[in-house]
């Protein structure tokens, strides 16, 4: 049965038997480094590597004269430039040579000698400041990039308060504790590429088509990825740099991003400028919504934060408009970081929420349930399914919310004052199409296989459980395969996708394995089979027992296998993910820093498969909202075109201290529209309504109303 069970790769993960992208050995391994660009655009007038390859162990420099030319890539996102195929810089961070030496050491070394020069372009970082240059965008993977309901000049004109604000949200990095890494091995043929990646079929469609290589002369690893966040979803230049090199070279290759280049060589969550109108009649009923979105992209590729998406979902309201623009700067490529879309967005919407019901004089938590939508507002769908008032109402109860105070700076603690504020969480629900395949050996072991990822999340865990479940069996007694090219395909391990997609074809293949032993224990596929160790009790009428060793010797196999799939088709529902967000949060009267005291969060996610990860995954991301809302925030310095901070000192993130008591409840629910198993998503769920949830209770405490994030000491004072 599932239920809660501790991570299985746990311990491999502490003891360091784990093995990562970058720590699978050979003895003909080289390395990899990167020289990039200083400068955010220019052309490259001048190229000398002389002086590096001189260096000891030094196999081979790479620049655009002598790099093997590459095909575009196709079949899957790839969030860079071709690399090293024209004498152009679109970014400061971009790959414009490789060193490729014995040891790493020689490799680092060789890349400080590598001569480029530059004619610098001009170039633009700064997406408000070509605001104008701002586009529709087409419609993108995450919908429309403009949509309109109602009559909004209407809705305006009959509302009793009309709230016009802008908010803004900051650049961000991921920063896996893993930085991306990339192994490739040339063979006799065929590559092999051990990838820290979310993705491997990802990996594996844009190096096989950049490189012009037939499909199944590429194989693509991952048996375990240190975090991923968003940032190994897209394939990057490093990935198509390692698997071209290797072939150029032969043998095994290994390139290893530095911190400070995971800060521009993949992507990032791209700041953004929100304007907000919000209307609403007296009695609290919003009349109109208008959300506009600006983001940057890059002067290269496009990618648009679609932050205006939960406000097309998460209130009842007769007029609702929202559009996303898009304006170029020469960055890298921007890309879905831990809840792209409605992370930032909901942080504007849920703010907006709040101010009006400052203004009507109205809980934040009231004004709500009276605009609870029970049907999508935009796309008129039933919601597939939504606990959303089951998670206000258990959230407000586990907070004591019933005792909040209306007025700001009303909770004082000595030199403290103390805030509590709200907010809801949204988050569109992804799915991918999925496949598995699931096998008995006669000593009574389950293989399941799932080319898909474990990025931390529980796959490992997790996959076993939903097998066992319909075989009757321990989740002991079974383990899952994955992160390979060679087996089932799935999507990525993105958009909160896995547990649902993967877990359903799991789920069909066991089903299916249990029809095929039905069939040969019995003849009768349709009979209840039951797994424990080696026995297989089988009921078809009279009850029968089975030794598996005897049962396969009889039939002359050593193992049964069948297969299973999962493809999402209901399109009838609106298929989110909800949440209820409560947060305490103290200021110091003298030095303003705000602290978070406690956050109080329940959801609305379907079928939860294992408490204990989807507790895990809800926590790490209220950590995410913390800091968001508090920390996080990737300045660019506009003249130079670069991020400042590319490391983890300048680079805030909360740590222990900055976390407090974390409360995490779901709703008991079942999906039976998105799912195989019951489940919609969870983890970037949990990301959401943090945010604004911390920046309320900052205004419930202090009386000071911030739109921007990260809050900082100096709003406050
Ligand atoms: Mo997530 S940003 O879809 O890895």
């Amino acid at each position: 049965m599932t239920g809660a069970r501790p991570r299985v790769d746990g311990p491999a993960k502490v003891t360091g038997a784990a093995r990562y992208a970058a720590e699978w050995r050979a003895a003909d391994l080289r390395h990899a480094a990167l020289v990039t660009s200083p400068v955010p655009a220019a052309t490259i007038t001048a190229v000398d590597t002389s002086a590096a390859e001189r260096v000891p162990g030094v196999v081979a420099v790479f620049t655009h004269h002598n790099a093997p030319r590459l095909r575009p890539p196709v079949g899957a996102p790839y969030g860079g430039r071709l690399p090293l195929q024209d004498n152009r810089v679109h970014y400061e961070g971009e790959p414009v040579a490789v060193v490729v030496a014995e040891r790493l050491e020689q490799a680092r070394e060789a890349v400080g000698l590598v001569r480029l020069d530059y004619a610098p372009l001009s170039a633009e970082t700064d997406f408000r400041a070509v605001a104008d240059t701002a586009v529709p965008t087409p419609p993108a993977r995450w919908g429309p990039a403009d949509t309109t309901v109602g009559d909004l000049a209407a809705g305006i004109a009959e509302a009793d308060v009309v709230l016009r604000a802008e908010y803004s949200t900051a650049a961000r990095h991921h920063s896996p504790i893993e930085t991306s890494a990339t192994q490739a091995e040339w063979r006799d043929g065929v590559l092999t590429l051990r990838d820290a990646t979310q993705g491997v079929f990802n990996v594996h469609a844009v190096v096989s088509s950049a490189l012009d290589l037939p499909a199944d002369r590429v194989r693509v690893l991952a048996e375990y990825t240190g975090g991923g966040f968003g940032s190994k979803g897209y394939v990057w230049p490093h990935q198509v740099i390692a698997a071209m090199l290797a072939r150029e070279l032969g043998g095994a290759l290994r390139l290893v991003l530095t911190r400070a280049q995971s800060f521009t060589s993949h992507g990032y969550q791209p700041p953004t400028r929100q304007r907000l109108v919000l209307a609403a009649t007296a009695e609290g009923r919003f009349t109109a919504i208008r959300h506009d979105s600006l983001s940057p992209t890059s002067t290269y590729g496009e990618y648009v934060e679609m932050t205006a998406n939960g406000s097309r979902v998460a209130y009842a309201c007769p007029a609702i408009t929202t559009t996303h623009r898009v304006a170029p700067v020469a960055t890298v490529l921007p890309t879905p970081m831990r809840a792209p879309h409605e992370g930032p967005g909901m942080f504007a919407l849920e703010v907006a929420v709040d101010e009006v019901a400052c203004e009507l004089g109205i809980d934040p938590l009231e004004l709500r349930l009276r605009n609870h939508a029970e049907v999508d507002p935009t796309s008129g769908k039933p919601f597939s399914t939504k606990g959303l008032l089951a998670c206000y109402a258990e959230g407000a109860r586990r907070f004591g919310w019933a005792d909040r105070p209306r007025a700001t700076g009303s909770l004082r603690e000595g030199d403290q004052l103390i805030g509590w504020g709200m907010a809801t969480a949204v988050m569109a629900t992804m799915r991918f199409p999925a496949a598995a395949r699931a096998r008995l050996h006669a000593d009574g072991r389950v293989v399941v296989e799932a080319g898909c990822q474990e990025i931390g999340t529980g796959t490992y865990t997790i996959m076993p459980q939903l097998a066992a479940e319909v075989l009757g069996c321990p989740p002991e007694q079974v383990v899952l395969r994955l992160g390979d090219t060679a087996l089932p395909r799935t999507g990525m391990t993105a958009g909160s996708s896995t547990t649902l997609s993967v877990g359903s074809a799991v789920t069909a293949a066991a089903e299916a394995l249990a029809a095929r032993l039905a069939l040969l224990a019995t003849g009768d596929p349709t009979a209840a089979v039951r797994l424990d160790g080696i026995e297989l009790t089988v009921k078809n009428g009279a009850v029968e027992v089975f030794r598996l060793d005897e049962l396969f010797a009889r039939l002359g196999v050593d193992s049964v296998a069948a297969g299973g799939s999962w493809e999402p088709r209901e399109n009838q529902r609106s298929m989110h993910t909800f949440g209820a967000v409560f947060a305490e949060v103290a200021v110091d009267v003298d030095l303003p820093v705000p602290r978070v005291r406690r956050l109080v969060a329940v959801y609305s996610a379907g079928r939860i498969v294992n408490p204990l990860t989807a507790r895990g995954q809800m926590t790490g991301g209220l950590v995410w909202g913390i800091g968001q809302a508090l920390l996080e925030k990737s300045t660019t310095d506009h003249r130079l075109g670069r991020f400042v901070d590319k490391n983890l000192a300048g680079y805030r993130l909360p740590v222990n201290a900055d976390v407090p008591d974390l409360d995490v409840a779901f709703v008991e629910e079942y999906d039976p529209h998105a799912s195989g198993i019951g489940a919609r998503g969870i983890g970037e769920l949990g990301s959401v309504g943090v945010a604004p949830a911390i920046a309320n209770a900052v205004h419930h405490a202090t009386g000071k109303r911030v739109r921007s994030l990260p809050i900082a000491l100096e709003d406050l004072l």
